[in-house]
């Protein structure tokens, strides 16, 4: 059953951390990456609606799981909040420092309004033929009759649309060179995120090394695509991001650099392909262990209808929200959620444990779309794309991408699980993906 959440700290007591486990930092960080929807679950369970964790590398973390404390984190002054320096602690040799992801105030804002338009309202639905053109090509090349891990078919389909939407890129010769540069890149990146005491040069095949090297060949690529757009200046009219970001200028009037359209580049690739074939995995894993809702959903489609398919989508991303937490840093001292926490303190919005809260969606462990058929999804309970100033730019595009791509999948293919058990959660990079790739078969031939 669950447990009565902590009250907030009397004023006497405000000045000590949020309560939390006494066992060493590592063990805490092994907990973590064994099972992490688990732990924030048990942790808010235990300790209440704020905790503190202590991990290797990163010290202590305070993590919030209410929505009226979110609503505290994602409305403060992002002057205070820092979303940037703290995704910078990560993200930061990856994306560089020019990166809307690891900027802050002004420059933050600044790159955030150049990128929103392009992913926004109506603009995205312009990609919904290529998506399922993708899609259907992708979806040609699998296997009948055996088992195959679908989630790097999803990856094809989600980096092929993204680099198109981005570049323009139409050369499927150049597609495929930069899916295979960012396959090695993003194989590099792995460990140095996550150990940032491996980032020096321990020799010729250590893993700082190696990524540099990947990183080197990817911003190889990326200078060059940005050299042939700059010299087809005043060509053919394009509206891709690339060309957008072109014709952008600063205050000052002058245009982005080469350095800053390379950081600003990678990031929307980066953050816009892994994140959505992760959902889009899930997705199936989850339709095919729950046949009621998979069949309500094939009956949904064929009736024409798109609500129980968005419910489905939103449903996905809140049982298994592809990103567990969110980031802030504290530039200056802040009460929050009634503790006075010093500056340099990470304040994290525990997606993980939010989206499992009884009181808020009840029966947390039901793979139920139902819920959200009404189509609301509370801004500050349903959180897998973060929130305030900095919510996802993407977040438009990658549901529609999903309800696309999702509709290919369950229309024309019938599919099964080899293994009928649920697929474990295991981090991948920085997303959660399904262990074994969201292991299926496909029955027949696509219809
Ligand atoms: C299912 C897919 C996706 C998920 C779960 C996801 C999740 C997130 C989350 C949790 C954040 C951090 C928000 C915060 O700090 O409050 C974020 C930021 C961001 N995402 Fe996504 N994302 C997805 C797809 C995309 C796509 C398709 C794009 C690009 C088109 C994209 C571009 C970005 C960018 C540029 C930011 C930084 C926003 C800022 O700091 O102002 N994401 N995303």
């Amino acid at each position: 059953m669950e447990q009565a959440t902590l009250p907030h700290p009397s004023r006497t007591d405000t000045n000590s951390p949020p309560p939390g486990s006494n066992a060493p930092a590592f063990l805490q960080g092994i907990r973590y990456i064994r099972d992490p929807l688990g732990v924030l679950t048990d942790l808010r369970r235990r300790y209440g609606d704020v905790f503190t964790v202590r991990f290797p590398f990163f010290g202590r973390i305070v993590y919030v799981a209410s929505p009226e404390l979110v609503k505290e984190v994602f409305t403060g002054s992002p002057a205070v909040f820092h979303a940037g320096e703290a995704n910078a602690t990560v993200l930061e040799p990856a994306l560089g420092p020019n990166s809307v992801l690891t900027l802050d105030d002004e420059p933050h804002l600044q790159q955030r309004k150049l990128l929103l338009p392009p992913f926004h309202g109506e603009r995205v639905r312009r990609y919904g033929e290529l998506i399922r053109e993708v899609t259907r090509r992708e979806m040609a090349s699998w296997p009948v009759g055996e088992p195959f891990a679908l989630r790097p078919h999803a990856q094809k389909i989600t980096l092929t649309v993204i680099l198109r939407a981005v570049f323009g890129i139409e050369d499927v010769r150049r597609i495929d060179r930069a899916t295979v540069l960012l396959d090695a890149f993003s194989a590099r990146v792995s460990l140095i995120t996550k150990f940032p005491n491996l980032r020096r040069d321990l020799g010729p095949v250590s893993p700082w090394r190696r990524f540099l090297k990947a990183r080197a060949a990817l911003d190889e690529f990326l200078y060059e695509e940005i050299s042939i757009r700059r010299g087809e200046a005043g060509g053919e009219e394009r509206d891709d991001v690339l060309s957008l970001l072109l014709e952008a200028r600063h205050d000052d009037g002058s245009p982005m650099s080469d350095e800053e359209l390379r950081d600003e580049l990678l990031t929307v690739v980066g953050a816009g392909h892994e994140t959505t074939a992760t959902a889009l995995a899930w997705a199936m894993e989850r339709l095919l262990r729950n046949p009621r809702v998979l069949a309500r959903l094939r009956e949904s489609l064929v009736a024409g209808e798109d609500d129980y398919l968005e419910a489905t989508v939103k449903e996905t991303l809140r049982a298994r929200p592809v990103i567990i937490d969110v980031a802030r840093k504290l530039t200056a001292p802040a009460r929050v959620a009634g503790y006075e926490l010093p500056a340099g303190s990470f304040v994290l919005p525990a997606i993980g444990a939010l989206h499992y809260r009884e009181d808020v969606f009840p029966e947390p462990d039901e793979f139920r779309p139902e819920r959200f058929l009404d189509g609301k999804a509370d801004n500050y309970a349903w959180i897998p794309f973060g929130g305030g100033i900095r919510r996802c730019i993407g977040a438009a595009f990658a549901e529609y991408e999903m309800r696309i791509v999702l509709r290919e999948f369950v229309e024309r293919a019938e599919l099964s699980a080899p293994d009928s058990r649920p697929e474990r959660v295991r981090i991948r990079h920085i997303t959660l993906a399904p262990q074994r790739g969201t292991r299926v078969q496909l029955e027949r031939p696509l219809s």
